[in-house]
């Protein structure tokens, strides 16, 4: 299947983790022919990604970005179209938790590091790309929700079940603008953000594939949900796990 993706410009956030989703992702959208705009607080880590993409013969920029910082947002934002004529597609996948640890051993200062990362960040970057999306008529915006509910994971748990309220509510407000607003949750995954993470071996039995979630599981759910033809995908939820 043709997944007409080809000539289009993606933006995607957290892509540096050499071990993450948002590579796995950006790799994938430039085999299908994108360009990559990659936006990350760890810039050594986007500037290996970008050499990958450029492998594939793609164009691409690298920035340092920290998604809770606005201004180092819409700079990213104006500068990839400056750059390359426009933004079709944000993947809003960069994501971190402050500390694995039970909720009342937690600072108001991890609280709010959670929540900024998680949610914050992908409202930014949403809110920084669409008016432009709009004036085109055209866009995909995927956002990352993940693990709720799970011990020592409060906060950031709390970020992602916003991003699902946020994504659905955002869907229906552009509805008919052609600019489609989705949210999908990555399955458990051995990425930079477990690392540290003890449980991990013992949770990826008890999965409904018997098995941790990677990145190449995950990069072909975003290229579809990126793609022209998920455009019935309108206020929609895509659960990978
Ligand atoms: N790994 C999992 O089990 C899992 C499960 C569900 C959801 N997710 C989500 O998948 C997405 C990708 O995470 P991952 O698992 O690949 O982890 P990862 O740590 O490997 O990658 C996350 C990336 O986000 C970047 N990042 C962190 N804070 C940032 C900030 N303030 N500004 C800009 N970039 C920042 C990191 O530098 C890193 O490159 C996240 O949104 C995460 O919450 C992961």
């Amino acid at each position: 299947m043709d997944l007409k993706l080809s000539g289009k410009v993606a933006l995607v956030t957290g892509a540096g983790s050499q071990i993450g989703y948002g590579k796995a992702i950006a790799l994938t959208l430039a085999e299908e022919g994108c360009d990559l705009i990659l936006g990350d607080i760890d810039l050594e880590g986007t500037n290996q990604t970008a050499d990958e993409v450029k492998a594939l013969g793609r164009k691409v920029t690298a920035m340092r970005v920290d998604v809770r910082n606005r201004t180092q947002v819409d700079e990213m934002v104006k500068k990839g179209i400056d750059e390359f004529g426009g933004i079709d597609i944000l993947v809003n996948n960069a994501g971190a938790s402050s500390k694995m640890m039970p909720f009342m051993k937690m600072t108001k200062e991890d609280w709010d590091y959670d929540i900024g990362v998680n949610l914050y960040g992908q409202m930014n970057v949403a809110h920084a790309v669409l008016p432009h999306m709009m004036s085109r008529n055209q866009g995909r915006i995927i956002n990352t929700s993940g693990g709720q509910g799970i011990p020592a994971l409060s906060t950031y748990g709390a970020a992602k079940a916003g991003v699902v309220m946020f994504t659905r509510a955002l869907a229906k407000e552009v509805q008919g603008s052609g600019v489609i607003v989705t949210v999908y949750s990555p399955g458990l995954g051995a990425t930079g953000l477990t690392a540290d993470d003890p449980r991990m071996d013992s949770i990826a039995p008890t999965l409904a594939l018997g098995r941790l979630c990677t990145p190449q599981d995950v990069a072909p759910i975003v290229a579809f949900l990126a793609s022209e033809v998920s455009s019935y995908m309108a206020a929609s939820m895509v659960w990978a796990h």
